[in-house]
C-alpha cells in the first residue's frame, strides 16, 4: 500500500527534435537523440503504469512532440485510460488535417508557444523562418476544431516591450488562458542569461500591462503571470514541490522530479526501461532527496512558508549556489540573494548580446570547444550542461 499520494501530472518529453532553436529551451544542454527515444510500446506501458498510480493529467512535451508519428496512437490510448490529454507544441510542424485527427482521437487541450507579435522578431528568436505565421495559422485551425486553446508567452528583454500586443494577440486567437512566462534561467537559458534578462524597468512595465490586460480581458481569458525568479522577494513553489505533484519521462525514460533536475549532479535517476513507475515515485533515491521538509538547512528549515514555497528552485539553488540543497536565491532570505539582484543587473544592461540557439549542432560545438581554454560564454555553457551519466 503506498503511503505517498499519487503524482497529479505527467511531463512527457516524448522526443527532443525540434524545428525551432529557441535559446530559453527547457531541455537540458545535452539533447537526447531520436535513437535513443522510447518506443511507442513503452510510452503506451508507461501511460497504463501512470493511470494506475492515479495519475490525472499528461503534457505531450519536447523538444516537439508533434515530430513523433505516433502521437495520435499516443493520445488515443491516454484517453481510453482516462488521462486527460495536454499537447504542448510549437505548431509548427502541424498541418489542419493532423489538427482534426488529434482530435478525433480524443485530445483534451493544445498549448502553443508564440515568441513575440512581430513576424520578423518571433522568427529570429525562435531560430525557425516562417515559424510565427505558421503557428497563427495552427491556433485557428485548433479552435475551429473546438479544442480549447493556451497561448504561451515566454518573455524576456528581447521582447517584453512587446507584451501588451503579444497578449492582445492571444485573445484575438480566442485562448483561454494565457500565460506570461518569463525565461526561467537554466539550461539553455542560463547560457543565454546576458542576452534575454529583463531590466527593472522592463520588469515594472510588464507588470502594468499585465494588470490593465487581466481587467480589459476579464471574462474573456485568464492570464497567469509570475514575477520573475532574479526579481522576485519570494521565490515560487518550483513543480509545487520537489516530488511531492509532477514527474517529467525524458525522451530516454528517465524519469525525474522536474525538467531540469538532471542538471543536479550526485542525483542518480531510475529509468522506466528498468524500474516500475510506481516504485520510482514511491522509493526513487532521487526523488526522496527533497521531497517534503526534513532535507532544509536554515533559514528555510524554521521558515513559516517552508510547506507553501518548499524552499523555491532546487535546480535554481544549484545553478546560482552551487549546492541544490541550499536555499533558492530568489528568496530575499538566502544569503546569496543580493549576488542574484547584482547579476541580473549586470546582465540586463548586456545590451545586444547574441543568442546561443538550441540545437544538436550547438551541443556538439560545445563538447569540442571544451578541449581548449573555455571564453567566458562557454565556461557558462559548461556550468549549464550536465555532465556525463
Ligand atoms: Fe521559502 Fe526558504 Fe525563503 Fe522561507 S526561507 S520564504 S521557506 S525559500
Ligand atoms: Fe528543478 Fe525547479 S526546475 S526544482
Amino acid at each position: 500500500m503506498s503511503l505517498m499520494p499519487p503524482p497529479l501530472a505527467i511531463l512527457a518529453e516524448l522526443t527532443h527534435r525540434c524545428p525551432l532553436r529557441c535559446p530559453y529551451c527547457s531541455n537540458p544542454v545535452a539533447l537526447i537523440r531520436s535513437g535513443e527515444e522510447l518506443s511507442t510500446g513503452e510510452w503506451v506501458d508507461l501511460l497504463r503504469q501512470a493511470a494506475a498510480l492515479g495519475v490525472l493529467q499528461v503534457h505531450l512535451s519536447g523538444g516537439e512532440p508533434t515530430a513523433r508519428k505516433d502521437l495520435e496512437e499516443i493520445v488515443a490510448v491516454a484517453r481510453e485510460l482516462g488521462i486527460y490529454t495536454n499537447l504542448i507544441t510549437s505548431a509548427v510542424l502541424l498541418d489542419r488535417a493532423r489538427v482534426e485527427a488529434l482530435a478525433a482521437v480524443g485530445l483534451d487541450h493544445v498549448q502553443i508557444s508564440f515568441q513575440d507579435s512581430e513576424a520578423a522578431a518571433a522568427d529570429r528568436i525562435g531560430g525557425h523562418a516562417g515559424g510565427h505565421e505558421k503557428k497563427r495559422a495552427v491556433a485557428a485551425w485548433v479552435r475551429a476544431a473546438s479544442l480549447p486553446l493556451t497561448v504561451n508567452l515566454v518573455v524576456h528583454r528581447q521582447n517584453l516591450d512587446h507584451l501588451g500586443a503579444m497578449i492582445e494577440m492571444a485573445a484575438a486567437m480566442d485562448a483561454r488562458r494565457i500565460e506570461v512566462a518569463h525565461v526561467q534561467y537554466y539550461g539553455w537559458g542560463l547560457a543565454n542569461r546576458a542576452a534575454l534578462m529583463p531590466t527593472r524597468e522592463q520588469v515594472a512595465a510588464a507588470d502594468v500591462v499585465v494588470a490593465e490586460a487581466r481587467a480589459r480581458l476579464e471574462g474573456r481569458a485568464v492570464i497567469d503571470y509570475v514575477v520573475p525568479d532574479y526579481y522576485a522577494r519570494r521565490p515560487k513553489p518550483c513543480m509545487g514541490g520537489w516530488g511531492r505533484q509532477f514527474l517529467t519521462v525524458t525522451p530516454a525514460g528517465k524519469v525525474l522530479p522536474c525538467h531540469a533536475a538532471d542538471s543536479i549532479p550526485g542525483l542518480v535517476f531510475d529509468s522506466i526501461r528498468e524500474r516500475p513507475l510506481a516504485d520510482i515515485w514511491e522509493h526513487s533515491e532521487a526523488f526522496r532527496r527533497f521531497r517534503g521538509t526534513d532535507w532544509m538547512a536554515e533559514p528555510c528549515r524554521s521558515c513559516d512558508r517552508r510547506e507553501i514555497d518548499w524552499g523555491g528552485c532546487r535546480c535554481q539553488a544549484f545553478a546560482l549556489a552551487g549546492d541544490a540543497a541550499a536555499t533558492d536565491p530568489a528568496c530575499g532570505l538566502s544569503p546569496r540573494h543580493a549576488e542574484i539582484a547584482a547579476l541580473a543587473e549586470q546582465d540586463s544592461r548586456a545590451g545586444e548580446a547574441e543568442f546561443l540557439y538550441r540545437s544538436f549542432a550547438t551541443v556538439e560545438a560545445a563538447r569540442a570547444r571544451r578541449a581548449g581554454p573555455p571564453s567566458d560564454r562557454e565556461r557558462r555553457e559548461a556550468a549549464a550542461t550536465p555532465g556525463p551519466g
